[in-house]
């Protein structure tokens, strides 16, 4: 596996890959990867002739700076865990290298900022774009591919991906999750053994959401899963709700869909975490 660290090298290393007539799937992540990753990295193999893979803290899109100084860095065992998952190539741009000659640009949002994780993380998904924008920019990827956990964060990026004519293909990857429930994320090892183990009650109450829906009024759907939230005193809700699975604009009826998605973000001590799940019309 490559490693490289210059953005104009990582360029270099692309027009190779395109001279030799072979596709690249890109996987951006901000590293301390889990299985989550790797199965990105296994459908990027799958799908494309290379794959590329950026670790990445990206600054601009943390907007605690708590977070940012906490989140987990383990280089060391992420470069072991890309060697074994058959990465061709590890970017690990520096800040300089990845944002030289560049101003942060002001992205089309289509709303998406204003709702669900917008209001609390104010300039993220502003950040989350300019960075991808840098990285698609370096690296010329024909696929990249993200996790549906982060679906709000897929959904900004197929919107501007759409409405920008970004040629880049955007896959939606499934949430990994935990024998427990637990969706996988790089956050979950900052929970205290104590806050691991109550972690799962996100998912059982996304799971209880999805039993009553298009069943029962959203309202009365959604209160399922709040009421195995409340019975989790430690557990602190941001938000709970149900969702058009495109727009991502919370429902107050299910209308003439078949499909949503219920969508919850919510503190264990001092870790944020989200989750989600579509529902289905049976
Ligand atoms: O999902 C992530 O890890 C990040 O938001 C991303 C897409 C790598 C951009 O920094």
């Amino acid at each position: 596996m490559r490693i490289i660290a210059k953005a104009t090298d990582a360029a270099v290393w692309s027009a190779a890959m395109r001279r030799e007539g072979r596709s690249i799937g890109f996987v951006p992540t901000m590293g301390a990867l889990h299985q989550g990753h790797l199965t990105l990295v296994a459908r990027a193999k799958a799908e494309c002739d290379a794959v590329c893979v950026s670790i990445f803290v990206n600054p601009l899109q943390f907007n605690n700076p708590d977070d940012l100084r906490h989140y987990p860095r383990q280089l060391e065992q992420d470069r072991g865990l890309l060697t074994g998952a058959g990465c061709d190539m590890l970017f690990v741009p520096e800040e300089a290298s990845i944002f030289q000659e560049h101003s942060p640009r002001l992205f089309d949002l289509g709303g998406q900022d204003n709702i669900l994780e917008g209001p609390s993380r104010p300039g993220h998904f502003q950040g989350v774009v300019n960075v991808v924008e840098r990285l698609f920019h370096y690296i010329r990827p024909d696929a990249a591919f993200f996790g549906e956990k982060d679906r709000q964060q897929l959904a900004v990026i197929q919107h501007v991906a759409h409405t920008l004519h970004w040629p880049e293909r955007i896959v939606p990857c499934p949430t990994e999750r935990a024998p427990d429930g637990l969706a996988l994320s790089s956050r979950n090892l900052r929970l205290s053994p104590q806050e691991r183990a109550v972690a799962p009650v996100l998912y059982q109450c996304l799971q209880s959401v999805a039993g009553s829906a298009f069943r029962e009024p959203v309202t009365s759907a959604k209160e399922h899963g709040l009421r195995l939230l409340r019975a989790a005193p430690s557990i602190r809700l941001e938000y709970l709700e149900i969702s058009d699975p495109l727009s991502l604009e919370p429902l107050v009826d299910w209308g003439d869909r078949t499909e949503a998605v219920a969508l919850v973000a919510a503190w264990l001590g001092p870790v944020r975490l989200i989750d989600n799940v579509t529902l289905h019309k049976r």
